[in-house]
């Protein structure tokens, strides 16, 4: 497996599997791919008689240069797992200038609220910078179908919208979390912990399960006070939010309404690093 680097040939390759009448799926990363991305690969090439996976940093979304230099970069390891997987699986790994030109900067738009709350409130600019690849990455390729995971729910929202608003013509797809056997969601932040905190991380899940055992019977606000009050009791944590959202507009539910679903969300910091997870709720 080779993958293509430039934007002509990538496209070029796009166009001849849709002209032969294949179906084709997108399924864009950032690399360092764990098992979370793997499943969606697999489910892709299910669902597609050609999928190709992106692996591309995307230095636009990065609220924090630090992080966007601390990001692993394992292309040849993530070739070896892709290898691994039977089916027409192809690679885009761009560089930077590729994709960007000599502007490095995001376009901006307006996802009706959907990225001003949590992870929008607390990372400035980053879903403008998601959009930005997201949407270069579905012109330029032009899939049936485009796969993400709810590891990343509210990006996945973000996308629905995109796509809504563009009018792109191509069916977003959501994949569930795939988590560690203790729970801890599958993310390649997660081997920058200690072993030690590794072994805390697994509170999150937990706390997140025992949040949706007292949704059923207490208020929203109540659950939030729980949450908070449990990350404050543990002496590794520190919780950045947690939020009681409706599952479509995100917005903090107010009083439940039992025909709406419901999605906590969280992001904590963890030894200096940041994990995000969230749960249905009902
Ligand atoms: P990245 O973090 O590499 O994730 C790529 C895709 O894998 C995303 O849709 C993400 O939600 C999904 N994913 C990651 N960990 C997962 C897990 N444990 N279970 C299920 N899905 C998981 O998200 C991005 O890259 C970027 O923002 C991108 C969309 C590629 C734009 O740059």
């Amino acid at each position: 497996m080779k993958p293509l680097k430039t934007k002509s040939e990538i496209r070029e390759f796009a166009l001849s599997v849709r002209e032969s009448g294949k179906t084709l799926g997108l399924v864009p990363t950032m690399g360092a791919l764990h098992r979370g991305h793997l499943e969606i690969v697999r489910r892709a090439l299910d669902e597609n008689d050609v999928v190709i996976v992106s692996i591309f940093v995307n230095p636009t979304q990065f609220n924090n240069p630090e992080d966007l230099d601390k990001y692993p970069r394992t292309l040849e390891s993530d070739l070896d797992k892709l290898r691994d997987i039977s089916g027409d699986l192809h690679v885009f790994a761009p560089a930077v200038s590729e994709m960007y030109g000599d502007s490095v900067v995001s376009r901006k738009y307006n996802f009706r609220g959907l990225d001003q709350v949590m992870e929008g409130a607390f990372r400035d600019g980053h879903f403008d910078g998601v959009g930005t690849i997201v949407e270069a990455l579905l012109r330029l390729i032009s899939p049936h179908r485009a796969y993400f995971g709810e590891k990343d729910y509210q990006q996945l929202q973000v996308i629905r919208k995109l796509v809504e608003s563009t009018r792109l013509p191509v069916e977003i797809i959501g994949c569930p979390i795939i988590r560690e056997a203790d729970g801890l969601a599958m993310s390649s932040r997660n081997g920058r912990l200690t072993k030690r905190l590794r072994e805390e991380a697994a509170f999150i899940h937990k706390t997140l399960q025992e949040a949706k055992k007292r949704f059923g019977t207490k208020s929203a606000l109540k659950v939030k006070q729980y949450v908070e009050e449990a990350f404050a009791a543990h002496p590794d944590f520190e919780l950045e939010y947690i939020e009681i959202a409706d599952a479509r507009s995100l917005k903090p539910v107010q009083r439940k309404n039992r025909n709406k679903k419901y999605r906590a969300f969280l992001a904590a910091y963890l030894g200096g690093v940041r994990l995000i997870d969230n749960l249905a709720l009902n």
